[in-house]
Order: C-alpha cells, then sequence, then structure tokens
C-alpha cells in the first residue's frame, strides 16, 4: 500500500520511520517532511496547511492511507475533507480536534463528563476576568483559547502578572485571534505526563506513557517550548494511575464526545498533572505529541499499519500492542535562540558517527539539504533517541549519540530524564 504522512517535525519523522517498517507498506510519502525523513519517504513539496493540494495529491497517486501528523490541518478539517472524497486518513475530525482547537471547549467537556480538571472560567470579557483573578488569587494560570503554537498557556505567580497576562492576549492580541477568549484556570501541583491513546471511538488503546520535557533550560527554567526532549516509559504513571487515567479520563472523554455527536477517531493525547497518583487533564490534543513520539514509537514492536487502519474502521477492540522492555530517551537539539527568533542555515556534523550507533536513531525536525549537506532549518533541528535496559541507560546511549553532533550555536538540555531518576 501507498502512505502519505502529513507534516514535517520530529513527530513526522517517527511516524515516517515506523510506517516505513511495516510490510505491508510499499512506499511512503511526506508532505512536506524533511531532509531526513527524504531516507525513508519521498517528499512531497506540500504544505501540511494546503488541504486542497493534499487532496489533489492523494486522489492522483491512489493513496491507500493518509497519517496526519500536526493540529491546523485537523482542526481545519483534513480528515472530513479526505472522507467526503472517499480517502482514508487517520486522524481527528474537525470537530473531535476541537477539543484541542479550543481550551475553552476541552474544559467544558471535561466538566460535563466530570473529568478530574483544575477549576476554572472562560471570559470574553476582559473586565470580568480580572475580577475573577482578584477573587482566586495567585498563582494562577491564564490561558488564550485557541490554538497558540503550544505558547498560549502563562503561569502567573502574582495577580499583577495575571492581569498583565490578559491584556497580553486579549488587548495586544500576542497570540492574535486564539486570544478571543480567555481561560482561567487554577494552578496545578504535581509531576505532568503525556498519555496517547488509539481510539476507533468506542475503544482505546494506549501507547506507553512518557513525559515531555517543556521549557528551554535545564531545571525547568526559562520559557515554554514545542518540548525539549521527552522519555518513555514515564514512572510516575503506576500501574494504578494508569488505570485512572483509562477509567477516569480516557474511557469518559471519548464517550462524551460520541455523546455530543463529535465521534472521535485517531489518537488523543492527554496532558497530565499527577499529584500522589491522582492525575488531572492540563489539555487535550488531538494528535500524536511531539517530542514525545520519538521515544514512544522507538518501544514500540510490532506494525502500526493494522493499528492506524482498525482506528478508521472501528475495529480497534481486536488490536494489541506489545511494548519493547526498554527506556528510550529523546534529546531535542536546537537552533541558537529558539523559542524566539533563531539562526538557521548552519551545517550539522556528526552524523557519519551516529549512524553507526546501535540502539540510537536521530530523528530530524528541521533540517533542510543544501549541496548534500545537513543543515538546520527550525528551532527544533533534531530529536536524538537512544533505547537502553532502563531510563539511566536510555539516557547514556541519547546522550553519547548527542556529544558527537555539532553545529554552529546548537543548545539542548543537560538533564533530560533527570526527573525519572527519583522513582527508581
Ligand atoms: P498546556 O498547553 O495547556 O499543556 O500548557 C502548557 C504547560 O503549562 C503544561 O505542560 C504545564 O507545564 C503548564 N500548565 C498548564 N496548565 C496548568 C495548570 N492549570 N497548572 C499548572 N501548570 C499548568
Ligand atoms: N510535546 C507537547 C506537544 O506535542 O504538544
Amino acid at each position: 500500500m501507498k502512505v502519505l504522512v502529513v507534516g514535517g517535525g520530529g513527530r513526522e519523522h517517527a511516524l515516517v520511520w515506523k510506517i516505513a517498517q511495516s510490510p505491508i507498506v510499499a512506499k511512503v510519502y511526506c508532505a512536506p517532511g524533511n531532509a531526513g525523513i527524504s531516507e525513508q519517504a519521498t517528499l512531497v513539496p506540500i504544505q501540511a496547511n494546503d488541504l486542497n493540494g493534499l487532496l489533489d495529491f492523494a486522489m492522483k497517486e491512489k493513496i491507500n492511507l493518509t497519517v496526519v501528523g500536526p493540529e491546523e490541518p485537523l482542526t481545519r478539517g483534513i480528515v472530513d475533507l479526505f472522507e467526503s472524497n472517499g480517502l482514508s486518513i487517520f486522524g481527528a475530525s474537525r470537530k473531535a480536534a476541537e477539543l484541542e482547537g479550543s481550551k475553552a471547549f476541552a474544559k467544558e467537556m471535561m466538566k460535563k463528563y466530570h473529568l478530574p480538571t483544575g477549576d476554572y472560567e472562560v471570559f470574553e470579557d476582559r473586565k470580568k476576568a480580572i475580577d475573577y483573578i482578584r477573587k482566586q488569587g495567585a498563582p494562577i494560570v491564564v490561558k488564550a483559547d485557541g490554538l497558540a503554537a503550544g505558547k498560549g498557556v502563562i503561569l502567573c505567580k502574582t495577580v499583577e502578572e495575571a492581569i498583565r497576562s490578559v491584556d497580553q492576549i486579549m488587548v495586544e492580541k500576542i497570540f492574535g485571534e486564539a486570544g478571543n477568549r480567555v481561560v482561567i484556570e487554577e494552578y496545578l501541583v504535581g509531576e505532568e505526563a503525556s498519555y496517547l491513546a488509539f481510539t476507533d471511538g468506542k475503544s482505546i488503546l494506549p501507547l506507553a506513557s512518557s513525559q515531555d520535557h517543556k521549557a528551554i533550560f535545564d531545571g525547568d527554567e526559562g520559557p515554554n517550548t514545542g518540548g525539549m526532549g521527552a522519555y518513555s516509559p514515564a514512572p510516575v504513571v503506576t500501574e494504578e494511575v494508569n488505570q485512572r487515567i483509562v477509567e477516569k479520563i480516557l474511557r469518559p472523554i471519548i464517550q462524551g464526545m460520541a455523546e455530543e455527536g463529535r465521534p472521535y477517531k485517531g489518537v488523543i493525547y492527554a496532558g497530565l498533572m499527577i499529584h500522589n497518583g491522582h492525575p488531572k487533564v492540563l489539555e487535550f490534543n488531538a494528535r500524536f505529541g511531539d517530542p514525545e513520539t520519538q521515544p514512544v514509537l522507538m518501544r514500540m514492536k510490532g506494525d502500526i499499519i493494522p493499528i492506524l487502519a482498525a482506528c478508521i474502521s472501528g475495529n480497534l477492540s481486536r488490536c494489541k500492542i506489545e511494548w519493547e522492555n526498554k527506556a528510550s530517551v529523546c534529546v531535542v537539539m536546537a537552533s541558537k535562540g529558539y523559542p524566539g527568533a533563531y539562526e538557521k542555515g548552519k551545517v550539522i556534523g556528526g552524523f557519519q558517527e551516529t549512524s553507526r550507533m546501535e540502539d540510537v536513531f536521530v530523528f530530524h525536525a528541521g533540517t533542510a539539504m543544501v549541496d548534500g549537506k545537513f543543515i538546520t532549518d527550525g528551532g527544533r533541528v533534531l530529536g536524538v533517541t537512544g533505547l537502553g535496559e532502563n531510563i539511566p541507560k536510555a539516557i547514556g546511549r541519547a546522550y553519547q549519540a548527542v556529544e558527537k553532533i555539532s553545529w554552529d550555536g546548537v543548545q539542548y538540555r543537560k538533564d533530560i530524564g533527570k526527573k525519572a531518576l527519583c522513582w527508581l
């Protein structure tokens, strides 16, 4: 069969890498992809948001399955468009993806279906938002309602900071239209985890747990990024916590979405805060996490295609996934300046050495090829992923590879996976 993967980041490289291993896949395309992805797939120069361009390509090439990486094509309705043209596509429909596209909608769903989450209110009026902040006190969290590339959340230590954030979002519109409404939320404490599950709208098939590292600097300091590294499994997700996530969070939300006439098929990502063994939902995403997908798929055994197909056909209850009984750690190597304005076009060295290393895979995110050389072409450039018997060994493996790669201005965190060590 022929598969098209939509997107061009590290997550999409991991998807392409896994899909290309399927014995039933003859050819993989990726639109637009990146220089690293071109080693496993044919790149198609169509942007992930060019829905009609992608549809034309899929029709012309008779693509059997399309897999969508990023949120924007999902919230814009790529799944609805492909399905109405008779094409098979893996991902959440437009109405289902609203769970990610609107934080206010997501919170209403959590309230209605009794999912554990922080207290909150939604405001379209600046003054009412400010009154509520004064009443609640700090610390408190201010969120832009719409999509803001993972940056629309401001954690405020003081009431003044929270008021300032409301003004930035609603008046100065630093996140554009995403800031027409704000969600003001209780500040939750605990340890975070990312929990992804496949679903066909009825059954749920969890992926291995993972933990992201959102802040740019070691020790979770500095501004938030798209994610600077991740590991799997996340020891904070004990067997008991795992059960609570499935029973108190995933089942009710999937059932709730069906009841609302928004059947949810694809992959659902719950961002969780876990305190004393009790998970609360921070957010839902309607897609695979980036960089979580890189270490999670490194551990997944077997063929991913039958699972993706079962999510679409409604036969997921017959599927199961086996996981490598090892840990994996992904360290993101980023450009100087990221998550702010960053440099591009630097020549990357060291791939000859890392390509010879066992239990290591270097997933590309922002890379391009110029004159036969890999150059940096984005904020997050690489996701260097290592596999090991346990977390400390996987950390060691990933960083051994990281140390072999370099370019002018490279930055990465030195403490990916460290939080897992206190559980050992
Ligand atoms: P989100 O995009 O909603 O996941 O928020 C990004 C990050 O902000 C999360 O990964 C958390 O680290 C943090 N965050 C979001 N909401 C809360 C909250 N209610 N309490 C504490 N931290 C939060
Ligand atoms: N790693 C966070 C995200 O994919 O949203």
